[in-house]
């Protein structure tokens, strides 16, 4: 965090935040409504959130799935990304979380396009398996890093080839780079990125995100 090496992540950040993410009064409002609610500090960064945009957009996607709503913020991101008709399914742990994200959903102008499913995450893909919903074209996984890699087998399952499975926090300062470390997020990201670089239906790799850390999103297509 105060590394020189730090410092000039954050200046190159803003940087390019300046340059190519304009200010967006709704979704400034949607980060000011969710801190004041009690939310954790955690959304992507509007650089990340373009990104995420961006890489959606890539494949004209009518289904989106996302795992950890949060306040709506990367949400809104990829809800932008929907062909017309389009939908974003969203899955949320925290009725609170869940009722912020909502509001900031409407504000944005996404609201009629996204669905939020409250409750635990692989209880809601499980559920999606079991009814054979048809597969999504981009995942976007954010939700707790323990569970990570149960996360993207039960992915896998609402995939078809092509689809892309993206993924928050898979570097978290470095830290993941420690084998040894006895921290479960860390144990739970460092399994997942050892899936992603040898799973026979994935071809894959991890982006290097600047936030005020070192951070990484992961990006995996789904092969034939
Ligand atoms: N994607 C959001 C940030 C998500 S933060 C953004 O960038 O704007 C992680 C979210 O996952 C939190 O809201 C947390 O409540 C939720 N979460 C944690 N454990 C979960 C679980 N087991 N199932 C579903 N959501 C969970
Ligand atoms: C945490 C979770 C996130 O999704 C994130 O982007 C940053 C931090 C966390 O749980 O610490
Ligand atoms: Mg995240």
């Amino acid at each position: 965090m105060h590394s020189p090496a730090d410092r000039l992540l954050v200046r190159v950040d803003r940087y390019i935040e300046d340059l190519f993410v304009p200010p967006d009064p709704s979704l400034e409002q949607g980060l000011a409504d969710a801190a004041a609610a009690g939310l954790p500090d955690i959304a992507v960064s509007p650089n990340e959130g373009k990104l995420l945009h961006l890489l959606a957009r890539l494949v004209r996607p009518t289904r989106i799935l996302e795992v950890g709503t949060l306040g709506g913020y990367s949400t809104t991101w990829l809800a932008r990304a929907l062909e017309p008709g389009g939908r974003l399914v969203t899955l949320e742990l925290e009725g609170h979380h869940a009722e912020v994200a909502r509001r900031n959903l409407a504000r944005s102008g996404v609201g009629d396009r996204v669905e939020i499913r409250v409750g635990p995450a692989a209880a809601a893909l499980r559920a999606m398996v079991a009814a054979a919903e048809r597969p999504f074209d981009v995942v976007f996984i954010d939700a707790d890093k323990e569970s990570y890699p149960e996360y993207l087998e039960l992915s896998l399952e609402l995939s078809r080839a092509g689809t892309v499975i993206l993924a928050d926090n898979v570097i978290r300062g470095g830290r993941v780079l420690d084998g040894r470390s006895t921290d479960p997020r860390v144990q739970g990201v460092r399994a997942f990125n050892t899936r992603l670089a040898s799973h026979p239906r994935l071809d894959s790799i991890v982006l290097p995100i600047a936030r005020e850390h070192l951070d990484g999103l992961s990006i995996s297509i789904v092969r034939r």
